[in-house]
């Protein structure tokens, strides 16, 4: 079996909603200090609803196709299910990461989550 799913290959080579929201009222940035790799989500929120959303990724493969399956998983979705986002959702969207990859799926879902806790220092609005 190779090692990596064609669907994290997909969106590894065609990264879908790469880049930076201007107006976006909600921003998250985390990084993992082992391997170094950093991401950063932008969401628009309009009415509970994440109508926008884009990212930046300074990774591996690996994050690079978990961010883009992760913005495709919650672009258009309230902010009730974007809180459930899990990054084993995210893995298995992907039809699976490599064990040892795992962490980089784990960046996906503390970048979207600072976001939500970004939105909420903003707005006073609990999500
Ligand atoms: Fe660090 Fe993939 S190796 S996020």
């Amino acid at each position: 079996m190779a090692l990596y799913s064609e669907k994290v290959m997909d969106h590894f080579r065609n990264p879908r909603n790469v880049g930076v929201i201007e107006d976006a009222n909600a921003i998250g940035e985390v990084g993992n200090a082992k391997c170094g790799d950093i991401m950063k989500m932008y969401l628009k929120i309009e009415n509970d609803i994440v109508t926008d959303v884009k990212f930046e990724t300074f990774g591996c493969g690996s994050a690079i196709a978990s961010s883009s399956m992760a913005t495709e998983l919650i672009k258009g979705q309230p902010l009730s299910e974007v809180r459930k986002l899990t990054n084993r959702a995210v893995s298995e969207a992907l039809d699976g990461l490599p064990d040892y990859k795992m962490h980089c799926s784990v960046l996906a879902e503390e970048a979207i989550q600072a976001a939500l806790e970004d939105y909420e220092k903003r707005t006073g609005v609990t999500v």
